[in-house]
């Protein structure tokens, strides 16, 4: 592997410019975020509540249980952005992989100061995206369980569906069989399906004065059965340590919680972050010879104006050491070897269209990888596959099938971030969300949709106008259209709206992107080898 001599001319005013536009983003990215963790209409009095009641801050808590001066790296902060009229900030819930004693676990904690942390549906969503990080990172789950369960004005949403509710209880009871730790602190209250959280953990604490579980709160009680009750009498620590068994351990505090919960984490015997398995190529990182930084001055402000995905690289990669693999042929994909935090990795990453040659190439170079046992970091910036007489006869379809076809069955740990455009079945090809990477992030620069914005105007306009049958249309009437299919495009290509629904699993600030991967890495790294894939079958 050679150093990349890059070629960006620091003290360009184009630079300069991509750098100025590049921080107003970030801005507006820090911003959101600051909404998510305490913004919203009427959150200012629910966390004065919240903690005059005595309870802590979510991230708090979190903090409280991790390691000290380590990363936790939190998933799509964002989630709901936008949505129910901008009132669930991040889903009123915050997932992540943070370490205790060295071991990483995946962290489930419910935010009371969002709707007192029920279940609005990009919740649930969040939650089963959580555990379905655990089962393939082979992660414990620590659930800090403070919430109103489903929230019920939604609750068809919510409640019945494969991954809904019921689905997050499933995939709990199989984590466990897997041996995978399911541990809960419970810190409000438990209704209903709720209580099926801590009831399915394998082991659980309560703290006493907040912590409450019942399969039908007082309310629900009273009116069944005439019973007038406390909740504390129902379903607090004290009945449920001493009496039903239900709860394990019970705490005073929230500090006595985490401490105990730090206790049972030094017993489960789980692989530290830092037990590497020999399958996976690990040498010594070194940091990247060009500045992460310069990043900001290499994306272009205007999204028209491509970029060379080999300076992207450049700036992510060990030493930013770089073996291209068929670096004459197919030069719309780039391809190759690297080191990303000392891990062998295999980078492909898109230099405009894909034609022929480069789903090829791709293909070739999934299999070198899967056959090696390499993982693959794709890093999305297409258009899409090349469209035209000349690319259908060439048969881009099969070809682009190759492509689809290797990253569907490549067995190798698979991350994709999206650095620029994300459109059609370039997205598909460079392992999308439909492909299962084992984690997906997105630049906030990026782009996601079945076509471009300008591309849509024009193929949606035709089709309209085609739609009409000839019938009179005037000028206004078609710049109306073109107007509204752009306005369409825009809005749903933008990635606050993707990062909303989970299409990700969280925006981050490209200067992030090589530790986010790297603890990404260093996940699978402390893993089995995963069982080859079987041989395929392609159209030649
Ligand atoms: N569905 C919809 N909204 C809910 C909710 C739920 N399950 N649980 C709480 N909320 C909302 C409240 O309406 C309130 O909204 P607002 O801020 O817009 O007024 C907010 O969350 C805070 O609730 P509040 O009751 O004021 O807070 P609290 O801290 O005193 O109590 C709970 C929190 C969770 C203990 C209590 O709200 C509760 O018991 N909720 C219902 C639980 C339930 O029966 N769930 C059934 C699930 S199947």
């Amino acid at each position: 592997m050679k150093r990349i001599h890059s070629k960006i001319d620091t003290g360009s005013a184009a630079y300069a410019d991509n750098v100025a536009a590049y921080l107003a983003m970030l801005d507006t990215l820090n911003e959101r975020m600051h909404y998510a963790i305490d913004g919203g209409p009427g959150r200012e009095r629910s966390i004065e509540r919240h903690l005059e009641r005595g309870k802590i801050m979510v991230r708090d808590r979190i903090d409280m249980v991790t390691d000290t001066d380590t990363p936790f790296v939190e998933f799509s902060t964002l989630s709901g952005w936008g949505q129910y009229d901008n009132e669930v900030p991040g889903s009123g819930i915050v997932t992540g992989v943070g370490l205790v004693h060295g071991v990483p676990y995946v962290f489930i904690a419910n935010d009371a100061t969002v709707k007192g942390g029920s279940l609005v549906p990009m919740a649930i969503k969040k939650h089963v995206r959580a555990q379905d990080i655990a089962a393939e990172n082979g992660l414990g789950v620590i659930y800090l369980v403070d919430s109103g369960g489903a929230f019920l004005p939604l609750q068809d949403e919510i409640f019945p569906d494969k991954d809904h509710f019921g689905g997050s209880f499933y995939r709990q009871a199989r984590l466990s069989a897997q041996g995978l730790p399911q541990l809960s602190v419970v810190l409000g209250g438990c209704t209903a399906g709720g209580a099926y959280v801590p009831a399915l953990s394998d082991e659980v604490i309560m703290v006493e004065g907040i912590g409450r579980i019942f399969l039908g709160g007082p309310p629900i009680v009273k009116a069944a059965l005439g019973e007038i009750i406390s909740p504390d009498d129902l379903g607090g620590a004290e009945i449920h340590t001493r009496t039903s068994g239900v709860s394990d351990y019970m705490a005073s505090t929230e500090a006595e919680a985490y401490g105990r919960l730090r206790e049972i984490c030094a017993t489960t015997n789980q692989r530290r972050i830092d037990e590497r398995q020999a399958w996976l190529d690990w040498m010594e990182p070194e940091p990247p010879a060009h500045d992460p930084a310069e990043l900001f001055g290499i994306v272009s402000a205007d999204d028209r104006i491509p970029f060379d995905a080999v300076e992207i690289i450049a700036r992510l990669v060990d030493g930013s050491k770089f073996g291209p693999f068929k670096p004459e042929w197919g030069s719309s994909i780039v391809c190759g070897f690297a080191r990303w935090w000392g891990h062998l990795v295999g980078i492909i990453a898109n230099n405009g269209i894909i034609f022929s040659e480069s789903a090829l190439k791709a293909t070739h170079f999934i299999e070198l990888c899967e056959q090696r046992r390499i993982p693959l970091v794709f890093l999305q910036n297409t258009s899409g596959y090349m469209v035209g007489s000349d690319s259908e006869a060439a048969g881009i379809a099969k070809h682009g099938a190759k492509m689809v076809a290797a990253v569907a069955n490549a067995t190798v740990p698979k991350y994709t971030v999206l650095i620029g455009g994300s459109y059609g079945a370039g997205n598909y090809g460079m392992c999308g969300r439909g492909f299962n990477p084992r984690l997906l992030f997105a630049w906030p620069n990026s782009r996601i949709a079945t076509m471009a914005a300008d591309t849509a105007e024009t193929v949606l306009t035709d089709i309209r106008l085609g739609g009409l049958k000839g019938a009179e249309t005037t000028e206004d009437q078609i710049a109306a259209i073109r107007a509204e299919i752009r306005h369409q495009y825009e809005t749903q290509s933008d990635p606050y709206h993707a990062t909303s629904r989970l299409w990700d699993d969280g925006l981050i600030d490209p200067a992030q992107t090589r530790d986010v991967l790297g603890l990404a890495l260093a996940l699978a790294a402390r893993q089995d080898e995963p069982a080859p894939g079987p041989a395929l079958v392609y159209r030649m």
